[in-house]
């Protein structure tokens, strides 16, 4: 099969011979492990375009292993993505990772999602007590500060951030020679991000598989390539073909950003059950809720879902929502009840059909966006009025 030729101001920028960058997704199934890990990041690089691993979840050892294992196979650049928010860059004890001393939980709360276990048919169980992982973390340094450490000691190429702003890393990755790339749902997170010094700005449509906004893609890039110009603007949101990927070129993207499309990789570190329950799903399947992780986040739905959406419970900050669900997972998991846990998947869920190699999907989109490009003079007759 002959190779699609499909470049863009980004390929030269990265270092890649198409502009697609496999999003930098964390961890599924209320566990621990990201879906891109090494293994699917380096499928990725290796095809030809941005693999991101989704480092958010990772401590920098553990950060540290994934960028030796994508090294071992690919010698292609790659990115690592981790999240900024308020709560990772609190110093002494790492903030999210402090769970010594955890916050008071209010019991109204509690008792309510203890009522949503009763209403699936699921026995209660108290998970097991939490072992402060703090450690890794030193009294200096916040969570955020000690995986970017890293980041820079191994000379990673790319940097993303799901969430904040890179203002304060700014230098260091600069001066590393680091691509900063920012995510961002709306036009005032994309002037923060440019103000703090991203380099690339992602315009994340509401059609996205895990956290996202309330603007759809179409509405939502030309916005933020106005607001950020001339900054490279990458479009993400519901694109997992050729023709989603054609589109957002030609309305100025420089590439696209992509998580759902990579869900059914073969690579993917996501459970079987997972992967398959997003093969069966349509379009409508998926909805937006906080039950997971306290932010708005689109997931494939289920019972439990549906049962916290028509219930009155307020979610929590992101950190203390986790930990308010974390008997409920535990239940969960030992009823064996999984279908209801994380299942994080986009609106192009409905259009995937088979579980692939990362390489075949991305050079699938890239052959058939080319030829849609290629081909829009014969398709497309333009009267000009005079
Ligand atoms: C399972 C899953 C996990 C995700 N985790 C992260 C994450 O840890 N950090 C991040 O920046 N974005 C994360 N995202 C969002 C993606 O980066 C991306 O913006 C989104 O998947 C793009 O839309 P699409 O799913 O329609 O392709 C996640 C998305 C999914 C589906």
């Amino acid at each position: 099969m002959s190779q699609p030729i499909l470049k863009t101001p980004l390929c030269e920028r990265l270092g890649i011979e198409y502009p697609i960058i496999l999003a930098g997704m964390g961890p599924v199934a209320s566990g621990g492990e990201p879906v891109a890990t090494g293994r699917l990041a380096a499928a990725v690089s290796e095809a030809g375009g941005l693999g991101v691993i989704g480092g958010v979840a990772y401590s920098p050892d553990a950060l540290r292993a994934e960028i030796a294992t994508v090294r071992s196979l690919t010698d292609k650049p790659f990115g690592v993505d981790l999240l900024l928010s308020s709560n990772f860059l609190i110093k002494g004890g790492g903030g999210r990772m402090d769970t010594s001393r955890p916050p008071e939980l209010p019991p109204e709360a509690t008792a309510a999602v203890r009522k949503l276990a009763d209403h699936l048919d699921i026995e209660w169980q108290q998970a097991p007590a939490i072992t402060p992982t703090a450690n890794w973390v030193p009294a200096d340094k916040s969570y955020a500060e000690a995986q970017i450490e890293v980041l820079l000691e191994e000379k990673v190429p790319v940097f993303a951030s799901g969430l904040g702003s890179p203002a304060p890393f700014r230098e260091a990755l600069e001066s590393n020679g680091t691509t900063i790339i920012s995510l961002v749902g709306n036009t005032r997170a994309a002037r923060r991000v440019a103000d703090g010094g991203a380099h690339i700005v992602v315009a994340q449509g509401t059609e996205a598989g895990g956290h996202t906004g309330r603007i759809g893609t179409l509405a939502l890039l030309p916005q933020v390539m106005d607001a950020v110009a001339p900054l490279p603007v990458v479009a993400a949101g519901g694109i997992a073909d050729g023709r989603a990927l054609a589109g957002v070129l030609a309305l100025g993207a420089v590439g696209a950003w992509c998580g759902t499309a990579f869900l059914v990789a073969e690579e993917a570190n996501q459970p079987e059950l997972q992967k398959q329950r997003i093969l069966d799903a349509e379009a409508e399947d998926t909805v937006v809720t906080r039950l997971y992780s306290g932010k708005t986040m689109r997931n494939i739905t289920n019972p439990l879902i549906e049962a916290w959406e028509a219930s009155d419970i307020r979610a929590l900050p992101m950190g203390q929502q986790t930990l308010l669900t974390r008997d409920l997972v535990h239940s969960i998991r030992a009823a064996g009840r999984e279908e209801l846990l994380m299942n994080a998947a986009g609106q192009t869920s409905g259009m995937l059909k088979q579980i692939r190699p990362a390489a075949e999907i991305l050079h699938e989109m890239a052959s058939s966006a080319s030829g849609l490009l290629g081909g829009l003079g014969g398709r497309v007759q333009v009267d000009v009025l005079a």
